[in-house]
């Protein structure tokens, strides 16, 4: 099995960005032969089923380096990055539904692409999407931004309108821990979340 290097994952990623444009293409290169060896992440990586469901490997104003795990039915509201986004799946499976943008801020539901293991998709900086995990399978992605996932201002849309609201990213990863916390009690016979 190849070895998968977690801090080479980071560097490669820092050196596509710093050679200048377009980094998100040389970015995907490297997510797509990462993804290429599921096994080698998952031996570095480990046991997806603990908290945090989003580990950050690298954050700078530059750059944003994320796994991310999508626990068993899971669905998380369309927000927007702001900023490039390759997201590469190496076990499991996500399903994006895109959003287009149409007046007062509002969104409304547009294409979807679902993509599994080894899949890549790159995403534009102006990209509205949601994300579900409909399965009872845990997904593992690697996720790389081309700037802070956290400091950068994004929106989010919630509830049945849609209202657009300020990004919230503790309320991303509360979501994904209650789903987590339900799969775990699903998993454990006699018991019903
Ligand atoms: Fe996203």
């Amino acid at each position: 099995m190849a070895r998968f290097d977690r801090d080479q994952f980071v560097a490669d990623c820092l050196t596509a960005v710093r050679s200048g444009d377009p980094a998100h293409k040389q970015v995907k290169e490297i997510v797509d032969r990462a993804v290429s060896n599921p096994s080698g992440i998952s031996a570095e990586v480990g046991d997806l089923t603990h908290d945090p469901m989003t580990t950050i490997w690298h954050r700078s104003d530059e750059l944003t380096v994320l796994h991310i795990v999508w626990p068993p039915e899971v669905e998380l509201f369309p927000h927007d990055h702001n900023m490039w986004a390759v997201i590469g799946i190496y076990g499991g499976r996500e399903d994006n539904q895109f959003y287009r943008r149409i007046e007062g801020g509002r969104i409304e539901p547009h294409t979807g692409k679902t993509i599994t293991e080894r899949d890549v998709i790159g995403l534009g900086s102006d990209v509205v999407h949601s994300v579900a995990n409909p399965t009872r399978e845990w997904t593992a992605a690697l996720h790389v931004y081309g700037a802070d996932f956290y400091s950068t201002p994004r929106t989010m849309w919630r509830g049945a309108t849609l209202e657009p609201l300020d990004l919230d990213t503790d309320l991303f990863e509360e979501t994904l821990s209650a789903a987590a916390a339900r799969a775990r009690l699903a998993n454990i016979p006699g018991e019903r979340p």
